[in-house]
Order: structure tokens, then sequence, then C-alpha cells
């Protein structure tokens, strides 16, 4: 590529003559952990979640704070990949990119360099690993896949990286996009109804930053599932059966926090259920869908056991699955899984699953912390009714005594209570209560 080419694009991404505009609202749970991981480790940074999440905005968010903290701008090398002015993605480029940016603006010491939506620059893992053993640069880099480094050269970068997930806005940031502020316990007192409708909103329209922030929800959403479709899933996975894998989605979000099969998605869309589960695989990738098995002591039965499905967002669900109304406690369900992911990601020693006996009574979530289950989580959304209410405290109460666990709650709606289950003392516990609390976002 032509070297002034390349250098007008770097300066449109790059702070060296003009501040960007938009850096958006600081989200200080990740920022302060990025920061932590590049003063404490000097191995490369690999930032991944969901298409849209706030990666881009967290880099520039954290150039902007190594520049406020002294670090001269020139410094810091920013490199947008879905930039469509670069036309051939490869390492050629990457070697370009650096000598146009060390030729024209001089860094003064070691670089910064973020390198954004990195994963479809053929080769990148061998530059990357080539620039951070000489210690020419630290090295950030971002892509919206789990599996970033490639199957073919990701070995070159192991135990060299560290890895940070960014996930859409957790319910506490929520409040902080929508200006209610919750940092400390007296800041919700007297804003309780408030936040229980801010509630309502978060499941109806999900948590990306952009749509939470934009009055054109619905429009957002449905252009951020076609970006998904076209350039997550369709190109990247050279998707043949792309007309199948629209209508797998749009089945799967329909079915957020259901129980389901493979051999059962493949009956509903008459496709085979081993292409049903390849495409499982291609949604997790990509953080669309995740899946949870069943808990048992045997690990081949948890293996086969049929999988609970939930939607990285439940706005997707609501804009291309199904009636908000309808489906609220399935939805609120799914908030609570996407809580508790969250903390698994920042704890690999923890594992999620489900619960279902024999006489298929159910707990939505069993926490298992190393070897040991740890807690025990059902959501129960209306607890008005006697007979659901009697199903769901029975199940915990049975999976309590087989699991031998003593904590558990029961998240709802609205209902604030304590239930005593056979001796144990279980706390009943609205869902913003519960999302607020710090066993849900801490
Ligand atoms: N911290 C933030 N503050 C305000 N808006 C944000 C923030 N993070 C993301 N956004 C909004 O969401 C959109 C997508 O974020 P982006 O960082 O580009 O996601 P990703 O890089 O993960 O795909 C942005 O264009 C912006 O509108
Ligand atoms: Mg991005």
């Amino acid at each position: 590529m032509d070297k002034n080419e390349l250098l007008s694009i770097l300066k449109d991404w790059n702070e060296w003559q003009v501040p960007l505009s938009d850096i958006g609202i600081i989200r200080p749970e990740y920022l302060n952990r990025l920061a932590g991981l590049i003063e404490g480790s000097n191995q490369v940074i690999t930032i991944t979640g969901p298409r849209r999440a706030g990666k881009s905005y967290l880099m520039r968010q954290m150039g902007r704070k190594l520049s406020d903290n002294g670090l001269n701008r020139e410094n810091i090398l920013f490199v947008n990949f879905e930039d469509p002015r670069f036309t051939v993605l490869d390492a050629k480029l990457l070697g370009q990119i650096y000598d146009v940016y060390k030729g024209f603006v001089s860094p003064t010491s070691t670089p910064y360099i973020f390198l954004d939506e990195v994963q479809d620059v053929a080769g990148w893992e061998k530059w990357v690993l080539t620039m951070h053993e000489l210690k020419k640069a630290r090295i950030i880099v971002s892509g919206s896949n789990a599996h970033l480094l490639s199957r073919e050269l990701g070995t070159l970068l192991t135990g060299r990286h560290i890895d940070l997930t960014v996930f859409p806005l957790s319910f506490a940031e929520y409040l902080k996009f929508n200006k209610i502020e919750t940092a400390k316990p007296m800041d919700i007192v007297g804003q309780e109804a408030e936040i229980d409708g801010a509630l309502c909103r978060y499941i109806e329209s999900g948590s990306f930053p952009e749509v939470v922030l934009s009055a054109r929800k619905t429009e957002v959403l449905l252009s951020y599932f076609e970006d998904l479709l076209t350039k997550d899933l369709f190109r990247r996975f050279r998707v043949r059966k792309a007309a199948l894998m629209k209508s797998l989605i749009k089945y799967y979000l329909s079915n957020a926090s259901n129980l389901m099969t493979f051999s059962a998605a493949g009956r509903a869309l008459q496709a085979n259920p081993e292409t049903v589960e390849k495409f499982c695989g291609y949604f997790e990738d990509v953080y669309l869908f995740f899946s949870l098995k069943r808990f048992s002591f045997k690990v081949k039965e948890q293996e086969k056991s049929p999988r609970k499905i939930y939607s990285v967002d439940t706005g997707l669900c609501n804009s291309l699955g199904f009636r908000f109304s309808d489906n609220i406690g399935r939805l609120a369900e799914n908030i609570v899984f996407l809580a508790l992911k969250r903390k698994q990601i920042q704890d690999p020693r923890t594992e999620l699953f489900y619960w279902k006996d024999v006489d298929h009574r159910e707990v939505d979530f069993v926490v298992k912390e190393g070897l040991k289950v740890s807690r025990l989580i059902q959501v129960c959304w209306d607890m008005r009714d006697e007979k659901t209410k009697n199903r769901e405290l029975r199940s915990l109460q049975k999976a309590m005594k087989e699991l031998k666990v003593k904590d558990a709650v029961i998240i709802t709606d609205s209902l604030e209570s304590e239930e005593d289950l056979g001796g144990n003392v279980v706390k009943v516990v609205p869902l913003w209560k519960w999302l607020l609390s710090g066993r849900a976002s801490s």
C-alpha cells in the first residue's frame, strides 16, 4: 500500500495531531483491569468478546489513559483493521504500517501498539511474536472471536499472552450509562422504583452499549445481527448453508433459556443434527450463544445431556425471536445467566451447570467453584402463582439435599422474603437487587 495513503488512514485513528472526539463513557471495571494487565505483566494482551461489546472503545480509552498519565501520544499506535481502506490484510501490511509509523511519527520510547480486529490479518501472530520477543513494542490485540489465535499459529503465543474478555453492559453499568448512580448502597435508597423500571428496559432492549444509548434500538440491533451474520459467521467460517444458519439463530433466540438438543433443532429446521452442532460451535466462538450442561458427578453424563441455551443479549431475542411480554421470565433467566457468565470469565475455576433429576425437577444454575458445588440459583419470575412456587421450591430443596449445598437463592421479579426449605433458610430476592449485589457483579 502507498505510504501516504497508509499514513492518512493511521492519522484518522490516532491522537497524534487531533484528539479523538468520542471515547465514550468510562467502564472502570474493564479499564482498570486492562491498565493492570499492561502494567503488571510484559505479555501480549488479547481482548476478545462479542462484536459491539465495546472492545474498540476500551482500547481507545486505554490509549487516552496512557497519554493522560504522561505518555507522549506519539508512542501510541492504534490500527483498526476493519477500516475498509485496507485492502489486503497480511503480515506485510503490519510491517508497512510499523515502518510508516516509525518513519513519520518517531516514537520516543517503546511504543504501545493496539491492533483492533486483528483476526483477519493473515499471519498476525508471527509478526506480533517477533515484535514482542524483540521488545520493540507493547502489543494489545482485539477480536470478536473466542478463538482469536488461529489454530495454525496460535501456539506461537502460548504462554506469552493474557486474555481479557469484554462483555456488553452489566446492569450496574447499564444504570451508569443511563445516569443512575448505584456505586454505593446509599445511592440506591429512594431510587428502587426507578431502578426496577430500568431493569425492565434492560431486559427488553438488552445491553449493547450503543443500543442502550440509542433512541432507535431495534434498528441498531437489526444491523448488528446482519453484521454478525455476514462478517463474523458467513465470511469467517465460509458458511454455505447461510439460510439455514440464519433460521437456526432465530430458532435459538426464540428458545433462549430452554433445554435444547441438536436433534430437536435439526427436526424443527429439517437439518442434519451434525450441521446444527457444528453451527452451534461457531455461535459460541463468536459469543452469540452460550450453552449450559447438566450437572452430574459423571463427566460422560454431563457431555451427553441436553443443553440449555442462552443468548448474549436479550435485546436480540426480543427484536428477532419472540414477544417480550410473553417471555419475560425466560429473558430474566437469561439475564441471570449473563451475570454469572461475566463472573465466571474472571474466575476460570468456576463452572456453571443446570440441575435436573429423573422426576424432571429443575434448578436453573449450579455454581461450582473448584471441586465444590458452592451455590444454587433458581429464577422464579412469578412466585405469586402457588403451583409454580411449590414446584420451584421443591426442586430447589431436592437439589440442595442431593448436592449437599446450603447456599441457595431464589430470584424473582419483585418479591422479597425468606423460605424455609427443610431447615435451610433461603433468600428470595428481586432480580434488580441481586444484580446489584456483590454476588452477581463482582
Ligand atoms: N464505553 C462506551 N461508551 C459509550 N459508547 C460505547 C462504549 N463502548 C461502546 N460504545 C458504543 O458501542 C459501539 C460499539 O462499540 P465498539 O467498541 O466498537 O465495539 P467492538 O469493538 O467490541 O465491536 C460504539 O460504536 C459506541 O457507539
Ligand atoms: Mg471494534
